[in-house]
């Protein structure tokens, strides 16, 4: 039976846990090439494993979203490997502290979580538009969060950075939506990970008072994203461009 992406190269960036890895994971199933980009060796090989166990195609490429040169080479590998790049999904992302008001919040962490954050989508997206147009054209969907949507006292860095990558990815929808990619950026709500149970370290209260505010009263799963993702990534959602779409249960409502 035909799948989805049967045919198509698709990259995850930030793809060795989380949202990421199950995003790849989907991407497999239905049929695409998943190139899995990231800083973790083992992780990421692990990651490949469990796609090819489930008789999938995939790839690992070390890189650091913050590097040009390492992004560079993690899209040039993609299309080494698999012929040509489709689909990429940009999922990196570190909340930095997500309690403490802007006059002690510390810069380097600032600093940390804008690098990851928005230089690193930035990147990823400079570097891959001029693959996904040699390749035919395709889709981007960059990862936002509600925290890009909306404020929230204690978060400036993570809310702030999550505000630029929807920014970034209407301005590059603009760009491209001519040239056959369109971009589209999810925006998880809580979803249980690693990234949040280390996010709210020490602030277990507020992460109960967040879930006991999401209407349907639970986090989401990372496959719950997946789910989303793939459907902007997929000819589905052809005419959708540029949009910010909640994955969070009504929280942004
Ligand atoms: N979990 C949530 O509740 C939630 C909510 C909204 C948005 N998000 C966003 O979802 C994305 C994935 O988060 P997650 O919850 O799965 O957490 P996660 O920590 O499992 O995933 C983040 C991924 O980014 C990778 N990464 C970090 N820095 C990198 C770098 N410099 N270069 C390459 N890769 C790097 C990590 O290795 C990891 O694979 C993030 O962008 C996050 O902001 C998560």
């Amino acid at each position: 039976m035909a799948k989805r992406f049967d045919g198509r190269v698709a990259l995850v960036v930030g793809g060795t846990s989380g949202i990421g890895l199950a995003t790849a994971q989907a991407f497999a199933t239905e049929g695409a090439k998943v190139m899995i980009a990231g800083r973790r060796v083992a992780e990421g090989e692990e990651g490949v494993s469990a796609i090819r166990e489930a008789g999938g195609t995939a790839g690992f490429v070390q890189a650091d979203i913050t590097q040009p040169e390492s992004v560079a080479a993690m899209v040039a590998r993609t299309v080494e490997t698999f012929g040509a790049l489709h689909v990429a999904y940009n999922n990196a992302g570190i909340t930095g502290t997500v309690n403490l008001f802007v006059e002690d919040a510390d810069l380097v962490m600032f600093e940390q979580v804008m690098a990851i954050n928005v230089t690193g989508t930035w990147l990823a997206m400079k570097y891959q538009v001029p693959a996904i147009l040699a390749s035919g054209g395709g889709a981007i969907v960059n990862c936002g969060s509600v925290a890009g949507l909306r404020g929230s006292p204690g978060c400036s860095a993570y809310y702030g950075s999550k505000h630029a990558v929807l920014g970034m990815t209407k301005c590059v929808a603009l760009e491209n939506a001519a040239r056959g990619i369109r971009v589209n950026a999810v925006c998880p709500g809580l979803v249980m990970t690693d990234l949040v149970e280390a996010g709210f370290a020490g602030a277990e209260a507020k992460l109960a008072m967040l879930t006991a505010r999401i209407p349907m009263q639970r986090p989401g799963l990372p496959q719950e994203v997946a789910g989303a993702v793939l459907w902007l990534a997929s000819e589905e959602a052809s005419f959708i461009n540029g949009v910010a779409l909640p994955v969070d249960g009504g929280t942004a409502i």
